[in-house]
């Protein structure tokens, strides 16, 4: 099984449900506590085995490769300082031996346009991964990629992490059609992206994590503009299943926080401090004070 060594973070999206805080910088640079979300991904890749990270950009999004890069003045002023532990966490945002690379998507036309701008940096049939930063997930002891590289070393199927949504949310997410084969995964009978209600195959939502083959390349060249407008990667996973190369779903392990909406994202930052070593205890004695008093 081919090791895999790419994950794939589309990052042009313009965020406008969180405007104004994505009016300049891009929702991903968004912190939960001290972290922005694309860090949280970016080291949800790197721990499962990957060490090249493929941004997909737009506008207004310089703030990531920067965030990335090293930051000289910064560091040579901690150092001034001698603010040691604080010259560690901005110079070890990525381990040494992660290369990033930087494609500029020039139109917004979608998810499944953002994968097929990866495509000159993927080899011929290399699976890979994509990671969507606004789903943080905190897998515990196994993040969420670590969980799907494993499972496609085993079962060599290409995975779509997904997780079960309330029914009157369906038309929210991309929805699987399939048969379970066990407790966590899914055959795939079919896809269908942000079905209405009454439409909907299942209740089993797509989260933003994914390992595909090549061959996707082929049928997102193809795709056509599906829901609300856009080239949807999800139409050409679909298509890729009726051409007869198999995928699954894994139900991941795990806790997912939708930080594409604002209830989701301030869910994660309690939550997150609720578990940062440095604010745990007094958080929590906030909490229950502000607990009490609603
Ligand atoms: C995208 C995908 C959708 C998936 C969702 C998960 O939609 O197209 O299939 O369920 O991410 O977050 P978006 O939320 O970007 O509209």
């Amino acid at each position: 099984m081919r090791k895999i060594r790419k994950a794939v973070f589309p990052v042009a999206g313009l965020g406008t449900r969180f405007l104004p805080a994505t009016k300049a910088n891009p929702k991903e640079m968004l912190p939960v506590v001290d972290k922005p979300l694309i860090q949280y991904a970016a080291e949800e890749a790197v721990a499962a085995g990957m060490d090249v990270l493929v941004f997909i950009t737009g506008r207004n999004k310089r703030s990531i490769p920067d965030h990335f890069d090293k930051a000289y003045e910064l560091e040579s002023e901690l150092e001034r300082r001698n603010k040691h532990a604080l010259l560690e966490i901005a110079r070890n945002v990525l381990p040494s031996h992660v290369t990033c690379v930087y494609i500029r998507q020039s139109e917004a036309l979608g998810l499944g346009h953002a994968v097929l701008c990866a495509k000159p940096v993927i080899e011929t049939g290399e699976p890979f991964a994509v990671i969507l930063a606004d789903d943080l997930i905190d897998g515990g002891r196994e993040s969420c990629m670590e969980q799907m590289v494993r499972v496609h070393a085993e079962t060599g199927c290409g995975l779509i992490g997904v997780e079960e949504v309330p029914r009157e949310e369906v038309s929210a997410y991309g929805i699987i059609e399939g048969t379970r084969r066990n407790d966590r995964l899914w055959d795939i009978r079919g896809l269908v992206e942000k079905p209405p209600v009454e439409h909907a195959p299942s209740n089993m939502g797509i989260v933003g994590r994914y390992i595909l083959d090549y061959a996707v390349f082929e049928h997102l060249e193809r795709a056509e503009a599906g829901s609300g407008g856009e080239i949807q990667l999800t139409d050409a996973m679909a298509a890729q299943i009726v051409a007869g190369q198999p995928m699954c779903a894994y139900e991941f392990e795990g806790r997912r926080y939708d930080c594409g909406s604002k209830l989701g994202y301030l869910e994660a930052n309690v939550e997150y401090g609720l578990k940062h070593p440095e604010l745990a205890d007094a958080f929590r004695d906030y909490l229950r004070g502000l607990a009490g008093s609603l």
